[in-house]
């Protein structure tokens, strides 16, 4: 089988350093499937980079045929056959939510550009660094002559983290979990759902209400406990780690891929894609909706029942797009 060229930003941060490894390691596009890495970074990162190939190359994995390292764009894209930007500006004191949008507008455009230019023409895209959905947005936008569809942004990390609360509070595996959904943005307006979700088959809030004592008693518990936990686990885990989630990150991001890559063999999962309005979401808008893959990319689960308080919860997120897709456009960036 050929090599299949990955191509990682932000490599010497922990997402990358918690990633690559796994991605050498034939986690991401399974066992048989040679890889070339190469890894982007600013040049304030390429050296810690380099180290990282070290290890890689001391890993002697099967699999690896090459690590390459530049703070190059285009050369970081070349070929690139699967693109996850990880690398992004961090939010530092003083800076606005504008401020934020801009400097990463800095980066995730000319990163479109790049790949559009240089990139293999099935390139698919993964936006981890925040605010993603945003980034991701501004990056298809960029990326001239490479359908929007080949570029996503990641809720996964938020999809399993709704997996396992669900799991905990009932008390049995994840793998009793089907149908999660994930809706709208990557931050604390997102809408964690699991009105179709399935518990060992059965519906999850019918599950719920008999182990919490009611229809009143599970709905108090998604709307106080399971909803904002899910939502600000990001933040938790800063509180708690002293730093942004990464080998969880990682984790997700690698499911992301390799489920959009291999198929989710019918099984449902959350992502953050551009949306052709489904669900009343606005055409354009970078959004977390249910998806499927059978391969050949993500596609949005249609049909499935928002009621009264998810489509507003859904409506709050979007309205949140949709202001961040007005400030970059303020700043004259899309
Ligand atoms: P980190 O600070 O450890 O690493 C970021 C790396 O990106 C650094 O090495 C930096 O040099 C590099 N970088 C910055 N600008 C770059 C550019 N233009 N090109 C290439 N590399 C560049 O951060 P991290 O913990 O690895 O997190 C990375 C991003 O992922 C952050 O934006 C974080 O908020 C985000 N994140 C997203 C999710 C999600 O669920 N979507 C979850 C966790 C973290
Ligand atoms: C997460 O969900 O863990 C991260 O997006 C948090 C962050 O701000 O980096």
């Amino acid at each position: 089988m050929d090599a299949t060229t990955v191509t990682v930003t932000g490599a010497a941060g922990q997402i990358g350093y918690a990633l690559l490894f796994r991605i050498a390691a034939g986690e991401m596009l399974g066992p048989d499937r040679p890889i070339r890495l190469r890894l982007l970074e600013i040049p304030a990162g390429v050296r810690a980079a380099e180290g990282t190939a070290l290890e890689l190359q001391d890993g002697a994995f099967p699999l690896l045929r090459s690590v390459d390292v530049t703070d190059d764009a285009r050369t970081g894209f070349a070929g690139a056959e699967i693109a996850m930007l990880v690398g992004a500006r961090p939010r530092t004191a003083g800076m606005e939510r504008g401020d934020l949008l801009a400097a990463n507008a800095g980066i995730f455009g000319p990163q479109g550009a790049a790949i559009a230019a240089a990139a293999a023409s099935d390139v698919r895209v993964l936006v981890v660094g925040n605010p993603a959905n945003t980034n991701a947005l501004i990056a298809a936008s960029a990326a001239e002559g490479v359908p929007a569809d080949r570029f996503s942004a990641m809720t996964r990390l938020d999809h399993e983290r709704a997996v396992a609360q669900l799991a905990a509070r009932l008390e049995v595996p994840v793998t009793d979990i089907e149908g999660v959904v994930i809706w709208g943005n990557h931050s604390a307006t997102q809408f964690p759902d699991v009105a179709s979700a399935t518990v060992g088959g059965r519906p999850a809030f019918e599950v719920l209400a008999e182990r919490l004592g009611g229809t009143d008693a599970a709905q108090r518990w998604l709307d106080d406990e399971f909803v904002p936990r899910v939502a600000k686990r990001g933040a938790e885990i800063i509180a708690v780690r002293g730093a942004s989630s990464a080998a969880s990150a990682a984790n997700a991001a690698l499911r992301h891929v390799r489920d959009e890559v291999l198929g989710t063999g019918g099984r449902r999962t959350s992502a953050a894609v551009v949306s052709r309005g489904e669900y009343g979401v606005p055409a354009g808008l970078v959004c977390s909706f249910p998806v499927t893959s059978d391969g050949s990319g993500y596609r949005v689960v249609p049909g499935l029942d928002l009621d009264d308080r998810g489509r507003s919860r859904l409506d709050a997120s979007v309205a949140e797009l949709v202001d961040e897709r007005e400030a970059v456009q303020a700043l004259g960036i899309l």
